[in-house]
C-alpha cells in the first residue's frame, strides 16, 4: 500500500487551524467576562472592537487566500518519485508582472480597508465631546502603586478643595465623562474594558481619555501596564448611575465623614477585652473569592452598601475605632473628611464603608475581608506601602504598628460605619 505523504508547510497550515479553531471554543465560553472587550458597554470601547473585527476579517481573507495558494503550490509541485534521477525539473520562470502588481495593489487595498475605520476611531477617542449641554463631565484620576484616585473638580466642598474618592469612579451613565490621567510614581495604565481601551499615566505627562456608559452598570477596571509588585491586582471599579442616583450619590458624598457616637477624648483608655467578645472570629486569609450575591449582581450590591443601618452597629466599639485610627497614625496617610485623618499618601476614606471593594478593588467589603486586609495587607498587596514602610521600618525591619485582635474588630467597626 502507498503511503499518504502530507508535505510540512500542509502540516503545519491544518496545526495552527486547528489551533485557532480550539482556542475560539474555549474563550467563546468567556467572551462576556467581567473584563471582556466583546461585551463592549459604551460608545468608545464599541468603536474599537469595531476596528480590531475589521482588521480581524481582513487578515483572515489575507490568510486563507495566501494559505490557499501556498497549500495548492506545495501539492501540486511536490517531488515526485524518480523526479531527481530523471532530471525533469518543472519550468522554471521569473514571476508573472500582472501578477506582482495585482498583489502591490491588493495589500494597498486591503492597509486601506483598515487604515480608514483605524484613523475615524482614533479621532473618535481622541476627542472627548465638549460642545452642548451637558457636556463631557469631568474627572481627574491618579496612579498610585497600587491604587487609583479619583477627583471630581466640578464637585468642590468648602474649604477641602474637591470630592476625593479611591478606587471606584462612579459616573453618570449616558454622559460622556473626561478623564485626566496623571501618575505620582511610575507608569500605570487606566483601563475598563467594556467602556474603553487603555491610556497611560505617565509621569510628568497629562494624558486623557474618555468614556460613556450606555446605561447604568457595574464595571471592572485595571492597571494595564506593569508597574511592580503588584500591578496584576491594582484594579478598581466603574459604577454608572442614572443622573437623579449620580446627584444623590454626589450629595452624600460631600458630606463629612458619617459619625455615630461623638467623637471619644484621645487620652481615654483602650476598651478591655471582654467587650469584644460577641464579634465574629477572623475570616480565612486566603480565600479571595467575593460571595455569591456581590458576583451575582455587583451594582445591587454596591446599591445596598450606601445607606447605614443603625441598628446593627455597635456604637462605644465605632468609637473606639475612631480612636484607635489616631492612636496607630492611620490618620498619617489617610483622610476621613470631618474626622482626624489628613493624610494623602493613601486612599480617602471618609465613606468607604460604602465602597463595594476594598485593597483596590482585590477584596470585597465586608467586615472578614477588612479584618484580613488590616490584619495582613502584605499577604493580599505585596510590597504595599501601609504594610511596607507604615507597620513595618523599611530600613531597620523593625515593627513600627502592632494591632492586636481586639484593635482590628474596633477599627473595622469604625471604618464600615463611613457610608
Ligand atoms: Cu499600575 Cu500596573
Amino acid at each position: 500500500m502507498r503511503r499518504l505523504f502530507v508535505p510540512l508547510p500542509i502540516v503545519r497550515l491544518l496545526t495552527a487551524i486547528a489551533a485557532l479553531t480550539s482556542l475560539n471554543l474555549l474563550t467563546g465560553c468567556w467572551l462576556d467576562g467581567p473584563q471582556s472587550t466583546f461585551d463592549v458597554k459604551g460608545p468608545v470601547a464599541r468603536a474599537q472592537l469595531h476596528v480590531f473585527h475589521t482588521t480581524l476579517w481582513v487578515t483572515a481573507f489575507i490568510f486563507v487566500v495566501v494559505g490557499s495558494v501556498l497549500a495548492y503550490a506545495t501539492w501540486r509541485f511536490r517531488v515526485r518519485p524518480g523526479a531527481e534521477k530523471s532530471g525533469n525539473a518543472p519550468p522554471q520562470g521569473h514571476g508573472n508582472p500582472w501578477i506582482e502588481l495585482g498583489l502591490v495593489g491588493a495589500s494597498v487595498l486591503c492597509l486601506v480597508v483598515i487604515a480608514v475605520p483605524t484613523l475615524r476611531t482614533i479621532w473618535f477617542t481622541y476627542d472627548a465631546p465638549l460642545a452642548g449641554k451637558p457636556g463631557a463631565y469631568p474627572v481627574n484620576a491618579t496612579g498610585y502603586q497600587w491604587w487609583f484616585k479619583f477627583e471630581y473638580p466640578e464637585e468642590q466642598i468648602d474649604g477641602a478643595g474637591p470630592l476625593v474618592t479611591g478606587n471606584e469612579l462612579v459616573i453618570p451613565a449616558g454622559r460622556p465623562v473626561r478623564i485626566q490621567l496623571r501618575t505620582m510614581d511610575v507608569i500605570h495604565s487606566f483601563w475598563v474594558p467594556k467602556l474603553a481601551g487603555k491610556v497611560d499615566m505617565i509621569p510628568n505627562r497629562a494624558n486623557h481619555l474618555w468614556l460613556k456608559a450606555d446605561e447604568p452598570g457595574y464595571f471592572y477596571g485595571q492597571c494595564a501596564e506593569f508597574c511592580g509588585d503588584s500591578h496584576a491586582i491594582m484594579r478598581f471599579r466603574v459604577i454608572a448611575l442614572s443622573e437623579s442616583e449620580f446627584a444623590v450619590w454626589v450629595k452624600n458624598q460631600k458630606r463629612p465623614a458619617r459619625a455615630v457616637v461623638p467623637a471619644v477624648a484621645a487620652d481615654e483608655p483602650a476598651r478591655p477585652r471582654a467587650q469584644f467578645a460577641s464579634l465574629r472570629s477572623p475570616g480565612s486569609t486566603t480565600a479571595l473569592a467575593a460571595s455569591p450575591e456581590f458576583d451575582a449582581a455587583p451594582l445591587t450590591a454596591w446599591r445596598a452598601r450606601q445607606a447605614a443601618d443603625p441598628a446593627t452597629e455597635d456604637g462605644p466599639l465605632i468609637a473606639e475605632g475612631r480612636r484607635l485610627f489616631q492612636q496607630k497614625t492611620c490618620i498619617a496617610c489617610h483622610t476621613i473628611r470631618g474626622h482626624e485623618g489628613v493624610g494623602i499618601i493613601g486612599p480617602d476614606l471618609t465613606h468607604v464603608g460604602a465602597r463595594t471593594t476594598i485593597a483596590a478593588g482585590t477584596l470585597e467589603n465586608t467586615p472578614e475581608r477588612m479584618h484580613d486586609w488590616i490584619a495582613d495587607p502584605n499577604h493580599f498587596k505585596p510590597g504595599n506601602k501601609m504594610y511596607n514602610g507604615g507597620y513595618v521600618d523599611l530600613a531597620t525591619g523593625r515593627r513600627l504598628i502592632d494591632l492586636r485582635e481586639p484593635e482590628i474588630k474596633a477599627l473595622v467597626a469604625y471604618l464600615q460605619s463611613l457610608k
